[in-house]
């Protein structure tokens, strides 16, 4: 049996990854892939309590890191590498590159504690492609106020926070190799979902 493919969709808050993702997934499956759709932080019971915790409460920032993480290490064990070993397909709404970005690029935690925590979770696992939507911090942060609903945690942060999120995605998707899929979000859907089909035929 071939293992499945992985793949996580980034992007600040507000880029718009939500309707791509539902679109991606009936995709795959009416490609006739068996498609499992999760998130991060989150994707099990006990990782969705995380997530609450996590969106609500404030806390040191090597806690947020290491409850990501923790939260990760359930998920791939639960969910992940059984899904890709049954030759599933996953699709990921965000995975560690937010980890880098958010806690990293955001919050300033050191890059190589980030590392450790990575290879201490995922061992080799790394996403087969990551899809990155990239928009501007401020029509970034104009989408997240316009929906109207009350904000978590990470989305009532600064201009500043998020430039340096987006940055960070950014330097990482230039260091990728190819992984990371740089995707203009500044476009209309149909013309991103052209760009997401291009993408996705060479996988
Ligand atoms: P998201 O799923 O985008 O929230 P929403 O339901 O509003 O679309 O992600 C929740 C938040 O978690 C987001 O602001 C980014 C943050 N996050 C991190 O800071 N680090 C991480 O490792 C992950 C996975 C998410």
């Amino acid at each position: 049996m071939a293992r499945g493919r992985f793949i996580t969709l980034e992007g600040l808050d507000g880029a718009g990854k939500s309707t791509h993702l539902t679109w991606l997934v009936d995709t795959l499956r009416s490609r006739g892939h068996v498609v499992v759709q999760t998130r991060e932080p989150g994707g099990t019971p006990l990782g969705e309590k995380l997530r609450a915790l996590l969106l609500a409460d404030s806390m040191h920032l090597e806690t947020e890191a290491l409850l990501m993480f923790a939260a990760r290490r359930e998920h791939i064990a639960q969910v992940i590498a059984p899904a890709l070993a049954r030759g599933d397909w996953v699709v990921c709404d965000r995975f560690t590159d937010a980890s880098f970005a958010y806690q990293g690029g955001g919050r300033g935690l050191e890059r190589g504690k980030l590392e450790i925590l990575e290879k201490w979770v995922q061992n080799d696992l790394q996403p087969d492609l990551t899809l990155m939507f990239n928009v501007s911090p401020d029509v970034a942060m104009n989408r997240v106020t316009r929906m109207g609903r009350d904000l978590d945690r990470f989305e009532r942060e600064q201009q500043d926070f998020f430039s340096r999120v987006r940055d960070e995605y950014l330097a990482r998707a230039a260091a990728s190799r190819g992984r990371i899929r740089l995707i203009d979000a500044s476009r209309t859907v149909n013309e991103i979902q052209v760009s997401l089909e291009e993408i996705i035929a060479t996988i």
